[in-house]
């Protein structure tokens, strides 16, 4: 099949190839997404969604694949997204915030205002505007969501969507989500499996990992997401860059 562009892209049929998808398997979702797309690429936090980076590569050479980098990262990450890069050889593009606007809300309110205030500024200096800034020079890109990360909020994440937060006027973008219907466990299973590389955070008690002042370890049996932004809501912890998953008790 001709691959799509984004003059094209706006003839792709969602729910039909939702449908097509939405028992598939991880690998088949990727490949799918790879074949249809060319100017499409991973979103890497630099926790476990190492599984995509590692499938895709199994596909295809040339995978894109980028990180937000928030400058608030864990050392730990950072090492372990150098590591990535150098692992599987690919093109692993590093996005940053806009200085002026980090240095405006840091000599304002301080560098750990998310605490007094909610993380909804910060992110959307840090995380949400760079991000802004890389998908709107791709037709599609992938990211790890899984359902069982967020009860509140990701419980009907699909495999396949338009990305209406990112999408504008003239461009459809679309975004997959090949994981949306595995489970932590299932993840663990493939990392183990298949001896891929992870984050060492995970050996001290992470399962979900963000910025540094803003993850923490949870205690057995507590959900993933209960170290995240613990100060908040559990209908809150999104950051915006997922912003098209419905937010509740907001
Ligand atoms: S978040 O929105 O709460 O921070 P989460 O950590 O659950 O997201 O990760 C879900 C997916 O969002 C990841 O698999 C990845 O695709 C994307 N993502 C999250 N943080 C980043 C980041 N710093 N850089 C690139 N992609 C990210
Ligand atoms: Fe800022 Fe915390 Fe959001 Fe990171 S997760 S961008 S440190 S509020």
């Amino acid at each position: 099949m001709t691959q799509l562009t984004g003059q094209t892209v706006a003839e792709l049929d969602i729910a039909a190839l939702e449908t097509e998808l939405s028992n598939q398997s991880p690998q088949k979702i990727l490949e799918r997404a790879l074949s249809l797309f060319d100017n499409i690429a991973i979103s890497f936090s630099g926790a476990e969604d190492v599984v995509l980076i590692d499938m895709a590569c199994k596909i295809k050479r040339d995978v894109k694949v980028f990180s937000l980098d928030t400058g608030r990262l864990h050392p730990e990450t950072y090492q372990f997204i150098d590591h990535v890069r150098r692992h599987y050889g690919i093109e692993l593009e590093v996005m940053y915030p806009d200085a002026a606007q980090v240095e405006a809300l840091v000599n304002a309110k301080g560098l750990f205002s998310f605490y007094e205030d909610g993380h909804k500024e910060c992110c959307d200096i840090r995380k949400v505007a760079p991000l802004r800034r890389k998908l709107a020079t791709l037709d599609a890109w992938i990211t790890g969501q899984r359902k069982d990360q967020n009860p509140s909020t990701r419980a009907s994440v699909p495999v396949v969507q338009q990305d209406t937060a990112f999408s504008t006027g003239d461009r459809a973008l679309i975004k997959f989500n090949p994981l949306a219907n595995w489970t932590s466990a299932d993840v663990w299973m493939y990392i183990r499996s298949y001896e891929i590389p992870y984050n060492p955070l995970h050996e001290k008690g992470f399962i979900s990992i963000g910025c540094e002042p803003c993850t923490r370890a949870v205690l057995p049996n507590q959900h993933e997401r209960e170290g995240r932004w613990w100060w908040e809501d559990a209908g809150k912890k999104e950051c915006g860059l997922h912003a098209i998953n419905p937010v509740q008790g907001s």
